[in-house]
């Protein structure tokens, strides 16, 4: 199936035809410079900005392209100093509608094909919950994973699970010194939130006994040197971790599998030979008994340079070391195009000076690209600090719960005739997408504040707006004569511009996916489905559908009603949302 052209595309390459008329060729292949316009379809500002090259005023030179612009799909007039207003014909944008609906892809290209990128996110650390903390790179990297697949790149998902380091020496040591703790009970949310408890537990007593601490460290020694009673504890630990993580995922409806754990244990084996390779090539240096990677423009607060260190006094490897060795994986073996790493924006130095060292070292070169896909916090109401009432952290489970209740009580609001199993379905789609669409809709490097009754709210760019809204166009289309649907588009009806704006949006969707994909935005989508949503809500208002005025408008509305439908669930599909068909 070739791709179907956007009417955006048809309107350059028509301004692209007068052009090779009327400029000389150094100056007839450059972009038309095509874009949306309030004032009609599109606009072209080409001749005012090639009138100076070009020799001429900008008016004259717009005269003379549009001179050359034949009344065809797009059609033009001139105005102000030298703009061109591009309108598309109304029998263009039914036979675009009719191309859209009969491509499975919805008018979306695959530009990304043929290439591979790595998505780092989530990274939660074993023997803990999952918390707040930890939702925004879940779910960004969710939707990042979602879009650029879509386009067509083959993605690799990482999930860089925290396994390794020696507060798991310190952890495994307390488990052995306290059996009675009983922390294998239960499922395994229970017992890793038993092991969060623990854990605190052992840190006490790091903090508190130094005998313990002696303890801790030799434990560390044996994890290390790979004793086998202790690495089966620690074995044990990561699975029960994962699978409780995987709980949450599958709850949160996000493509994560355990097949897609690669932890910072999966590089312990070549940490020794990539620091190696970085003492030999001159790129890591000893200072003060550790080995370092400087940097010019990288220096603290007092103007010393702030060095990443890859090797420890003491001769243990860290955070640093690991992700180098998992950087130097992906380049090598992984053979990848392009690596997002979805990490909140506090490590924003740290990758920068892995990057850094990973292109000085010669394994990161051009055109390969390593983005930090940095992102703001999740703060409690009025812009503190998001904790629970007690002080701690928010656990991501109870957060979705309140998400889920809190959808309960405004779908309840609302006269649906949904009951039992089926509503309950309905309510934990609202309430969970209502969480994923709240983060992804805010912009992705600011903070944002949690606030439950704002993200379940009928009205405004919320998810749950976003499903009732499909709800509601499929309901229309459930009513339809069957024959009506079935019949092909009549390109000669008249189009209302409530029709014509809502063409012209679902004409954007390819483009707000690339822009996604090349701005890392997913918010970027949330404003387009919103946008699409409203002018549906205004079409409904000015044109009757099921009650439209000829059968053959009935036909046209209806496929406009299809399309927007299949639009907005793939765009929500794309976010990680699911759209029931009832609500
Ligand atoms: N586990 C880390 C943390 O909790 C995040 C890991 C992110 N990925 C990476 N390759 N460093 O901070």
């Amino acid at each position: 199936m070739t791709e179907v052209l956007a009417v955006m595309s048809l309107a350059e390459e028509t301004v692209a035809a007068a052009m090779a008329r009327v400029l000389p060729p150094e100056l007839s292949e450059r972009d038309p410079l095509v874009r949306p316009s309030e004032h009609a379809d599109f606009q072209s500002n080409v001749a005012l900005s090639l009138a100076k090259q070009a020799g001429r005023p900008p008016r004259e030179l717009a005269r003379a392209l549009h001179a050359e612009l034949a009344d065809g799909a797009v059609s033009a007039t001139l105005s102000g100093p030298g703009f061109l207003n591009l309108r598309v014909s109304d029998a263009q944008l039914w036979t675009q509608v009719g191309a859209r609906l009969a491509d499975h892809r919805l008018g979306v290209g695959e530009p990304l094909s043929g290439t591979r990128t790595v998505v780092d996110y989530s990274a939660p650390g074993i023997a803990k919950e999952l918390h707040v903390g930890h939702l925004r790179s879940t779910v960004i990297g969710d939707a990042l994973v979602r879009v650029l697949g879509f386009l067509g790149t083959e993605v690799v998902r990482q999930n860089h699970l925290g396994d390794w380091g020696t507060q798991f020496g310190m952890l495994i040591q307390y488990l052995e010194e306290h059996p009675e703790a009983g922390w294998q009970q239960g499922g395994p949310g229970e017992r890793v939130s038993a092991l969060d408890g623990l854990y605190r537990a052992a840190r006490q007593k790091f903090d508190a006994d130094p005998e313990f601490v002696e303890r801790a460290r030799l434990r560390v020694v044996a994890l290390q040197a790979g004793d086998e009673a202790t690495l089966a504890v620690w074995r044990e630990l990561v699975a029960v971790s994962t699978h409780a993580f995987q709980q949450v995922y599958d709850r949160l409806g996000v493509l994560l599998t355990p097949e897609d754990v690669v932890g910072e244990s999966a590089f312990n084996p070549f940490l020794d030979e990539v620091v190696a390779e970085l003492v030999e090539a001159g790129v890591a240096v000893e200072s003060d008994g550790a080995l370092c990677v400087f940097f010019e423009d990288v220096t603290g607060p007092d103007g010393a340079p702030v060095p990443l260190i890859v090797r420890k006094k003491d001769g243990g490897y860290g955070y640093p070391a690991t992700d180098l060795a998992a950087l130097r994986y992906r380049l090598q073996k992984l053979r990848v195009d392009r690596i997002l790493y979805v990490v909140d924006a506090r490590q924003s130095l740290h990758f920068q000076m892995v990057f850094a060292t990973a292109r000085r070292a010669g394994w990161l070169t051009d055109p390969v690209e390593v983005v930090h896909v940095p992102f703001g916090m999740v703060m409690g109401p009025g812009g503190t600090p998001f904790k629970t009432r007690s002080g701690t952290t928010v656990r991501l489970a109870d957060l979705l719960d309140a998400a889920v209740e809190g959808a309960r009580r405004a779908v309840a609001d609302k006269p649906h005739e949904l009951g039992g199993e089926a509503l309950e379905t309905v309510i934990r789609a609202a309430g969970i997408g209502a969480v994923k669409y709240a983060d992804l809709s805010s912009s992705r490097a600011k903070n944002y504040v949690f606030d439950i009754e704002q993200m379940v709210s009928l009205q405004g760019n919320t998810g749950v707006y976003l499903q009732y809204a499909h709800a509601r166009v499929r309901r229309i289309l459930d009513k339809a004569p069957a024959q009506a649907s079935a019949s092909p588009l009549d390109p000669t009806a008249p189009l209302h511009p409530a029709e014509r704006a809502l063409i012209l949006l679902l004409d954007g969707f390819d483009a707000v996916l690339r822009e996604v994909a090349a701005e890392l935005e997913p918010h970027r989508l949330c404003g387009y489905l919103f946008s699409l949503a409203k002018a549906l809500t205004d079409f409904y208002g000015a044109c009757p559908v099921l009650k439209a005025e000829t059968a053959g408008l009935r036909t046209n509305r209806l496929a406009l009603c299809r399309l927007t439908a299949q639009t907005l669930a793939k765009g929500l599909d794309l976010l990680g949302l699911q759209s029931p068909e009832r609500m």
